[in-house]
């Protein structure tokens, strides 16, 4: 009896073990073939109406991929982004992070629609239409090496909040530790926040966001700086575009080797390196010098940032327009 209570012990504590692991869901229930069943066309259509908005401007796929992380950083990537203002709530557009800033929304508005039209019903959410937009996005400024399985099933949320929105996303202003601790809030690590920073591979920055940085900072190039003070004058032309790194419509290594030179934009981006050696330090100087660890890692951050808090199951809902709640 001894002996066998001895050996019975190991196998409850490996069945406990296998029925935690199958019980707690790793991924939140997301699927990459969600709807390969109700609408098979959905995604290489999102593909195409992603592809032509780019050719029409080239800036508008940056502005898809900065649409799903302000959207998964606020309560979850459940299209809270996209909702207008209603008389039950202020919504997330005019917080201080979004407002004159985010942009894309015309083009999640034509992939809803022709997406709705080909499916002949609404089954794809707005929320998983942010996530294969700027999946989509990725891919077509980067290549192959950047394009991923996107994880889906996530539903709408029927509220938003400004509020949420102000205190969740992370200003251009924080330091190094405050990005640290506003990305361990949402489950993210140092590798997740500069795999994730590498998102300023593309597109671009109002002088408002960089101001303070350029006639002010000491740890930027200042033949840099002093290249940006007629696009960013001390006063007037807040938002006057530059871009935030040397090739804003190609996914590649620059953001990296720009921030090795002291050329980071945004105040944030250049927290990421500052050559002491540290964890940051060396993720950014290993990005700089292989696309492809800079691929892997930012592929495996974008669905880890993709999975949070998502409704599932018979939460929320599915929209009809992007917009508004049903
Ligand atoms: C680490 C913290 C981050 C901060 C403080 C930050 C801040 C900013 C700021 C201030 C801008 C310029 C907005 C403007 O001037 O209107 C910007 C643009 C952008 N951000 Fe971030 N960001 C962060 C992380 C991310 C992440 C994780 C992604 C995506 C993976 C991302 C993608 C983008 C893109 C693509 C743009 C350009 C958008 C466009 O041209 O329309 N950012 N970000
Ligand atoms: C958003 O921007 C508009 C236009 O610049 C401005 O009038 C408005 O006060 C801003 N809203 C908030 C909440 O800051
Ligand atoms: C530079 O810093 C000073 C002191 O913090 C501030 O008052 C000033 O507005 C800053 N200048 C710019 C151009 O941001």
């Amino acid at each position: 009896m001894k002996n066998m209570g001895s050996d019975i012990q190991p196998l409850v504590v490996f069945v406990v073990i296998a029925l935690v692991t199958l019980i707690i869901p790793t991924n939140a229930n997301l699927s990459p073939h969600f709807y390969d069943k109700d609408c098979p066309q959905a995604l290489p259509l999102i593909r195409s109406v992603v592809q032509r908005a780019i050719n029409r401007e080239p800036r508008v796929g940056a502005s898809l991929l900065r649409l799903h992380f302000h959207d998964c950083f606020v309560n979850g990537c459940d299209g809270s982004v996209l909702l207008d203002d209603t008389t039950n709530f202020v919504g997330e557009k005019t917080a201080f992070p979004n407002n004159n800033s985010i942009r894309g929304f015309s083009v999640v508005d034509e992939i809803k629609a022709e997406v709705d039209k080909a499916c002949k019903r609404h089954v794809v959410s707005c929320a998983d239409i942010l996530a294969i937009a700027a999946r989509d996005s990725v891919a077509i400024y980067g290549g192959q090496p950047f394009w991923y399985q996107v994880l889906l099933g996530r539903r709408d949320a029927r509220t938003a909040s400004r509020a949420a929105a102000n205190s969740n996303l992370p200003p251009p202003t924080f330091s190094f530790s405050q990005l640290v601790s506003n990305f361990k809030s949402h489950g993210l690590n140092v590798r997740d926040l500069v795999a994730l920073s590498g998102g300023h591979t593309i597109g671009f920055a109002r002088c408002t966001n960089f101001r303070n940085r350029i006639y002010n900072e000491s740890n930027i190039d200042p033949r840099f700086a002093a290249s940006l003070r007629n696009i960013c004058p001390r006063r007037g032309g807040d938002n006057n575009l530059e871009k935030l790194d040397a090739s804003p419509a190609r996914v590649d290594t620059t953001y990296f080797t720009d921030l090795l030179h002291k050329k980071g934009l945004l105040h944030s981006d250049q927290e990421l390196f500052k050559g002491q050696g540290s964890e940051s330090d060396k993720l950014v100087q290993l990005y700089s010098r292989s696309p492809l660890a800079f691929a892997r890692d930012f592929k495996a951050s974008m669905i880890k940032m993709g999975n949070l808090k998502p409704l599932t199951g018979n939460q929320g809902e599915i929209r009809c327009h992007c917009r508004r709640v049903n």
